[in-house]
């Protein structure tokens, strides 16, 4: 089979590249346009493997996707503006590659047909939830940019699953971390500032709550969607490892043997949502369970980083 990875080049669309060419028969398509979050070292041991084709371009050239997903029996489309903040300060991109990049992922599809179409998603289209954790059923209620325009982009989807005939299935995963995250994101910009003596902005009092998996795990998700997930269906993906976002800064300052003098609280993100959770029966009734402890990743992710 051959897929089209669509932002291949970014955090967890290479580490989906390198999973499929590690695990997999199939062929992979890397589509990217190298934004300031995509590059090609982050595809550096795999650029010039035999199944595998790299091609630097956009998701909103019509003529160019067309022509890619001719050649795709499946896509995956990561390709994302991603940070909330960016979102906040000017959100044109975020509408035109999120929302606009996917419709036309999706008319190309249409057009040409494909025998399956993954668009990646996030928790982060839910909302917050004070207590308890989201289920597939639960309505859309984003609250920045980032988030609304990625709703956008899901409902357009299901649209298409239900006007188009596109075999359409979403994944909404929780925060990643892992090798080949942008340094802006908060596990490796800590990780790096600490290395070098820097002081680690925390928004708020720091109480926020995410719920984190390591990205190979998410990858191994992801494909398990991809192969055995029933057309027109949401996957949530996640782990139930909620932690605030001092007790992540705290645990990464203890890991790397630095100061928690480090910790400097700032003012909050606007529309900073509380808590995520997310209810993953669905995705294990796939067969799959998370792999990696949060302090395996994150060691993991420390090595890395240094
Ligand atoms: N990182 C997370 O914690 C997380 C959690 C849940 C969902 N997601 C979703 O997963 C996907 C990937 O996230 P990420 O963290 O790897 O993002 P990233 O910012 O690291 O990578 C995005 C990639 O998309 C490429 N890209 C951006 N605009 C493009 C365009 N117009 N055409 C072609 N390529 C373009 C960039 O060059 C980059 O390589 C996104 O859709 C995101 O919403 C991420």
């Amino acid at each position: 089979m051959y897929i089209l990875v669509a932002g291949g080049a970014g955090f967890i669309g290479s580490n989906f590249v390198h999973y499929l060419l590690k695990n997999t028969e199939h062929s992979v398509i890397t589509l990217d346009a190298l934004t300031y979050a995509g590059s090609k070292e982050n595809l550096a041991n795999v650029l010039d493997h035999a199944s595998h084709e790299f091609i630097q371009g956009d998701i909103l050239d019509q003529e160019l996707v067309t022509d890619v997903i001719t050649r795709a029996d499946a896509v995956v489309n990561f390709a994302a503006q991603t940070h909330v903040d960016r979102s906040i300060e000017k959100s044109t991109p975020f509408v035109n590659t999120n929302i606009k990049g996917t419709q036309v992922l999706l008319n190309a599809a249409a057009n040409v047909g494909v025998d399956r179409f993954l668009q990646i998603s996030t928790d982060e289209v839910y909302g917050q939830i004070k207590q308890g954790r989201f289920t597939e059923d639960d309505c859309l209620s984003p609250r920045n940019p980032y988030a609304a325009t990625k709703a956008g982009a899901d409902l357009l989807a299901q649209s298409y699953y239900t006007t188009h005939d596109i075999p359409i299935v979403i994944t909404r995963t929780c925060n990643n971390y892992g090798p080949r995250q942008h340094i802006e994101k908060l596990i490796p910009k800590f990780i790096t500032r600490a290395a070098e003596g820097k002081h680690l902005p925390l928004y708020g009092n720091g109480l926020n709550i995410r719920e984190w998996i390591y990205v190979k795990d998410n990858c191994r998700a992801i494909y398990a969607v991809l192969e055995h997930g029933t057309v027109g269906e949401v996957y949530n993906i996640g782990t139930d490892d909620r932690f605030t976002n001092l007790e992540v800064t705290r645990r990464i300052l203890d890991e790397m043997e630095s100061s928690k003098n480090l910790i400097t609280f700032i003012e909050d993100r606007a529309g900073h949502d509380q808590r995520y959770a997310l209810e993953t029966s669905k995705i294990e009734s796939l067969g799959w369970k998370p792999q990696w402890t949060f302090d395996d990743g994150l060691q993991d992710t420390i090595e890395y980083y240094i």
